[in-house]
């Protein structure tokens, strides 16, 4: 396993991230929509460098799938989507764009409950992403196009809690 980012550099980047969010929204209200699981320590870290009336919802979304292939659209967890967001200016906010093809389809879903706005942040960006015509409109860092683990990113459940970004080895993905 390589570091990628350390502790410091996701300390700067995500302070970058949230200084151009309250430029954004500033004197605006916000409800900031966290993708679980990997979105939870940058919603942790972001929220508190924000400084607005903000609101934090949590979403899942899940697919069927066979043999780790996703089929058919994402499907949001109703119950926790069970929130207003009619009217308000929604944040996704999720850990990291690859193919695109979660926000892809999250944001027409979101979109359907009538927000007043809906914009994506990430933390990571792949260079190689992006199999959709969308971008998120807040990206913390632009990476290779590697697998990467720590600070809310897993690999098969683990890894969730490395304080730095590491790009994992294929030997590592057994
Ligand atoms: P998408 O391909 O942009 O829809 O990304 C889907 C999801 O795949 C992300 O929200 C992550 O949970 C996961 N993912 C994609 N690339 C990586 C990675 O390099 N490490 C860990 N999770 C990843
Ligand atoms: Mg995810």
């Amino acid at each position: 396993m390589k570091t990628l980012i350390t502790e410091d550099q996701l300390r700067e980047g995500i302070r970058r991230m949230a200084g151009e969010i309250q430029k954004h929204y500033d004197g605006k209200s916000l409800t900031i929509v966290g993708v679980l699981s990997g979105s939870i320590t940058l919603v942790a870290d972001l929220i508190r460098l924000l400084d607005l009336p903000l609101r934090v919802q949590l979403i899942q979304a899940r697919c069927d799938r066979a043999k780790g292939v996703c089929l058919g659209p994402l499907v949001i967890d109703e119950d926790l989507l069970s929130f207003g967001v009619r009217g308000r200016n929604v944040l996704l906010v999720d850990d990291i764009f690859d193919t695109g093809r979660t926000l892809w389809d999250l944001i027409p879903q979101i979109d359907e409950l009538g927000p007043a706005s809906i914009r994506s942040a990430v933390l990571l960006m792949k260079e190689k992403c992006c199999q959709v015509a969308i971008k998120p409109d807040f990206v913390g860092f632009t990476i290779p196009n590697e697998f990467v683990v720590g600070y809310g990113l897993d690999y098969q459940d683990r890894y969730h809690n490395l304080p730095h970004l590491a790009a994992l080895e294929p030997n590592e993905m057994t």
